[in-house]
């Protein structure tokens, strides 16, 4: 039997979990004619069935307001919705824990205001903001997108959000403005996995990211404030996070607190912590295969009872080619992964 010793940081493949919580799953699954000699589903998609079966059943409080966004038909998606109560508790929010029900339970004291933004860099002005002048300023609009996993699962989900574009515009980018650098908050004291690699998994705090500029300035690129007609819960990365739906989902930094426009392409985290394995574009596609599963299908998180699985093919820039296919011309997709 081939094993293979990860590091604590390689993402998610599956949740890192005691060795006892481990068996039973398994003793479950191969109850349920579910697991195979090696991965109990090949792939990282297991992850979030298997979670369920060590969800912590501690209340929740939910901090959530009503939030209402213009809706935007043009921005629709053929599958169901993934149910809401999915949607907020199968996380990947490491700063809070690396299994999925983590940050659920961890994150429901996590101060979200006084919030700002700041958008500063190659502009020639450079702003701040509070969440309440943001939401004066933006109107925000509901878009349905899907969001999908590098680990293979994803949803899809009503997004409440700010057009990116709109943002940067404000700020009015100088000629030197190449590429956006995204940082999520850095507060050790809130975010327990920010100072202990137990619980944060070995990354490089705080989380960044980094889009090319012509990405950022595109139509479907969002800041999210909210979902499912609500304000952002904190473990969805509240009170304000990106959204790019073409690709993998780590691009989609939460709770973030400064967008800078640069002259160089920008550091991301999943890429400083294994660049073997992700890289900064991280657009969806079916033809590349991470390094230890296939792309070529995923795992949709719908309806359904907990062991409900229903794979889907994996669409090329996850459905969105006829809006962002052309920002790749002539790049070779295999290597810039
Ligand atoms: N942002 C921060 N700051 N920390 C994280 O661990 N995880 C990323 C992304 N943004 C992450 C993050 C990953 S791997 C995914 S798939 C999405 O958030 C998940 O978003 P969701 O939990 O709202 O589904």
């Amino acid at each position: 039997m081939l094993i293979k010793i990860k590091k604590q940081s390689d993402i998610c493949e599956s949740d890192i979990t005691s060795e006892s919580i481990y068996l039973k799953r398994r003793e479950i699954l191969k109850g349920l004619g579910l697991a195979t000699a090696g991965l109990a589903f090949p792939g990282a998609s297991q992850a979030g069935i298997l979670d369920y079966f060590s969800k912590k059943t501690a209340p929740i409080k939910d901090r959530r307001q009503s939030l209402s966004g213009r809706v935007n038909a043009s921005y629709n998606s053929d599958w169901e919705l993934t149910p809401e109560s999915k949607v907020i508790s199968h996380n990947n929010f490491y700063e809070f824990g690396m299994g999925k029900g983590d940050p659920i339970n961890k994150a429901q004291n996590f101060k979200t205001e006084p919030w700002h933004i700041v958008i500063d860099g190659e502009v020639n002005k450079p702003y701040k903001l509070s969440m309440e002048e943001l939401l004066k300023l933006f109107t925000p609009e509901e878009r349905i997108y899907r969001l999908r996993c590098v680990e293979a699962w994803s949803m899809n989900i009503p997004w409440i959000g700010v057009r990116l574009a709109d943002l940067i515009k404000r700020a009015q980018p100088n000629s030197n403005a190449k590429y956006v650098a995204f940082e999520t908050l850095y507060d050790p004291q809130q975010m327990p996995g920010q100072d202990s690699r137990r619980i944060g998994g070995g990354i490089d705090y705080p989380y960044v990211e980094g889009l090319r500029i012509d990405e950022a300035m595109n139509d479907l690129t969002m800041l999210s404030v909210g979902l499912y007609g609500k304000t952002l819960a904190p473990q969805n990365g509240a009170p304000i996070r990106l959204v790019v739906p073409w690709k993998y989902g780590f691009k989609s930094i939460k709770s973030i607190v400064s967008i800078k426009l640069t002259r160089q392409q920008p550091p991301n985290t999943w890429n400083i912590t294994n660049a073997r394995e992700y890289g900064f574009y991280a657009n969806v596609n079916p033809d590349v295969d991470h390094p230890r599963w296939s792309q070529g299908s995923e795992r949709f998180i719908g309806e359904g009872g907990l062991l409900s699985v229903r794979r889907e093919k994996t669409k090329i820039f996850n459905g969105y080619a006829e809006e962002v296919a052309s920002l790749y011309r002539g790049m070779d997709l295999n290597k810039f992964i």
